[in-house]
């Protein structure tokens, strides 16, 4: 039965694997082209790479062992794993990995965690590093200062100085705050080890609209639209307002639920989508798992200003791995648009995929 079933799934994996490649070859032709694909998924966005669905089928089947179960079919969260183990393939073939952005919460640490040094994704970066690999931390988290990054990446940043190639790296990491505005770079040689980029030096021209005149106008609607929830749901929150972010977040000791916070983003995007302001530039309203916020821009442009600073590295070059991926209401799912993606579930499934893509011997050798 077991050997039945791993061929089915295996010939399913490699039919879905040649419907992208017929995908990708017909859109290359002309984007106005129509695929399988597209017709029976029309919300399939781009791919950057092709994905060898029919190996990493075989990878996952054999750690997870989906065909020998005799009850439980193969679930939403198989997929999602044998989707990251394609990606990290096709990525590694012809040492293509130059980028690797990382989401914060839930990603690397634990919600509103910091990265302590014991954290076992610290030398899977430091590894990939060695290899000439560059890293991004592109986080909603949105401060102004390197010293409260550093709070949250001490574990991290304190192992990449102690290393021997500390000096070799300096400005081979950076940091992007609040989805998309606010850049740090590596520098081994400062108090806390990161330093501010300044706007000039790493803005894209996308940007230019985004004005201190039309980042108050969205927020103040956003920050509006955020106190009618509190009203209109009775929930007891706070409301937080950044130089570029406005949200929600529960009085102490207190947890919303997954349905107030949902109904808030929803609420918050539709108002913003419909005011003025939010024609002019864009923003990401998501929950946070206990909090709502409202950021400038998205991380679409925070790992493309990423891509920017590190001199150009292409889409297909690059992996944004993050925890949010649900169309509605998650911050990772707009950096889709920038490069290939991995969809994790917590930081220890971060660390399995790093592991796997150094057993694929993934990352340019310097
Ligand atoms: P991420 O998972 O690294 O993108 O971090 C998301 C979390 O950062 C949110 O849930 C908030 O708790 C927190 N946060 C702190 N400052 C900001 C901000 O300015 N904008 C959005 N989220 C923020
Ligand atoms: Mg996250």
């Amino acid at each position: 039965m077991a050997s039945k079933a791993q061929a089915r799934y295996g010939e399913i994996m490699r039919d879905v694997e040649e419907m992208v490649n017929d995908h990708i070859a017909r859109l290359r032709k002309s984007p106005a082209n129509i695929s399988k694909l597209k017709l029976l998924v029309p919300t399939v966005g781009q791919f950057f790479t092709p994905l060898p669905l029919q190996d990493a089928f075989s990878y996952q089947d054999h750690k997870r062992r989906i065909s020998s179960r005799r009850f439980v079919a193969p679930s939403f969260n198989d997929i999602r794993l044998i989707l990251n183990s394609a990606q990290a393939m096709a990525l590694v073939k012809n040492s293509q990995l130059e980028l690797v952005t990382f989401d914060g919460d839930l990603t690397l640490y634990d919600d509103g965690a910091v990265l302590t040094p014991e954290n076992p994704v610290i030398e899977r970066i430091l590894a990939l590093m060695r290899r000439g690999v560059r890293i991004g931390i592109v986080t909603a988290a949105g401060y102004t200062e390197a010293k409260e990054y550093y709070r949250r990446l001490a574990g991290l940043l304190d192992a990449l100085a102690a290393s021997e190639v500390s000096h070799k790296l300096e400005h081979n990491l950076v940091v992007m705050g609040g989805e998309s505005n606010f850049l740090f770079t590596y520098t081994p040689t400062s108090e806390y080890k990161l330093e501010r980029v300044h706007d000039a030096d790493w803005r894209l021209p996308e940007m230019a609209t985004w004005t201190d005149e039309n980042v108050k106008a969205l927020l103040d609607v956003a920050e509006q639209a955020l106190l009618n929830c509190k009203t209109t749901l009775n929930i007891p929150v706070e409301i937080l307002r950044k130089s570029h972010a406005v949200g929600i977040y529960p009085e102490k000791h207190h947890k919303l639920s997954r349905e107030q916070l949902e109904e808030t983003v929803l609420v918050v995007q539709r108002i913003i989508e419909s005011s003025p302001a939010g024609q002019k530039i864009p923003f990401c309203a998501f929950n946070g798992g206990n909090d709502v916020f409202v950021d400038i821009g998205d991380k679409s442009y925070g790992v493309m200003a990423c891509q920017r600073y590190f001199g150009g590295i292409a889409g297909d070059k690059t992996l944004h791995v993050g925890d949010q991926f649900l169309s509605a209401g998650s911050n990772d799912f707009k950096a889709r648009l920038a490069c290939t993606t991995a969809w994790i579930a917590n930081p220890r499934e971060t660390v399995m995929l790093l592991d796997e893509v150094q057993e694929l011997g993934g990352g340019a050798k310097t």
